[in-house]
């Protein structure tokens, strides 16, 4: 069955996207606005968009109803102050982070709110969420407005920080154990997440590929 996409509205094309494209990454965005509050909300619509500037990219959405701006309290400290810390999601994490997203009045201190520990960044404002496996420091790069109130952010990452558990060396080359951040995805419908416990091996292979 092929969808039109100009035939539906954003509901329903919201609907499509976020059940097909799973597993998405979880960006925890923290932002201190030009007033110092607080805030951290999830953000799935999420990625790596090159690294040379090495940039993340985040969908905000509008906020008409609770938020006198019309944006979200995130993507509104963001474009005030230009900066914003992304904190990856383990499991652990993923029922606070869950809590985070609740529709609280703008301007409420999820951090605060749910008890979450920070540590300060290091070339940012905005503090780091301490029990993240891995952090990124940002500095807006572009905000590319899709709608009003609503678009696309990218972000520097200036600073990152792995937990140190996560870093080894095998042949004096850095290696990363990623399995073990045990980080969590968005999946289909409001409430699911994907683990990344269940991997599938591919190694990619050289110009001439062989027959097998
Ligand atoms: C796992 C998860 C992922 C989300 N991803 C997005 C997203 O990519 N874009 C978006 O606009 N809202 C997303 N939301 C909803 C926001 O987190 C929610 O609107 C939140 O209240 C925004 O907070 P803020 O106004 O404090 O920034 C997501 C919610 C959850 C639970």
């Amino acid at each position: 069955m092929q969808f039109d996409m100009s035939k539906l509205d954003a509901a329903e094309r919201y609907k499509l996207l976020v059940n097909t494209i799973t597993p998405r990454p979880i960006a925890w965005v923290v932002t201190q606005d030009a007033a110092g509050n607080r805030n951290a909300a999830p953000y799935s619509f999420f990625n790596a968009m090159g690294s040379d500037p090495a940039l993340v990219a985040i969908f905000m959405g509008p906020d008409d109803v609770r938020s006198p701006s019309g944006q979200k309290d995130s993507l509104r400290a963001i474009r005030e102050t230009g900066e914003f810390t992304v904190a990856l999601v383990s499991e652990d994490d993923a029922p606070k982070m869950v809590r985070s997203a609740t529709d609280a009045p703008a301007g409420v201190d999820e951090l605060a709110l749910l008890d979450i520990p920070t540590r300060p960044a290091s070339m940012v404002t905005p503090p780091l969420i301490a029990s993240a496996p891995v952090t990124y420091e940002c500095r807006l790069w572009q905000f590319i407005e899709t709608t009003a109130n609503a678009g696309i952010v990218l972000g520097e990452v200036v600073a990152m920080d792995i937990d140190d558990r996560l870093l080894g060396e095998e042949n004096g080359r850095l290696r990363i154990d990623a399995p073990a951040m045990k980080l969590v995805g968005r999946a289909h419908g409001a409430g699911w997440y994907w683990r990344g416990s269940d991997q599938l091996r591919i190694d990619r292979q050289n110009w001439p590929l062989d027959q097998t």
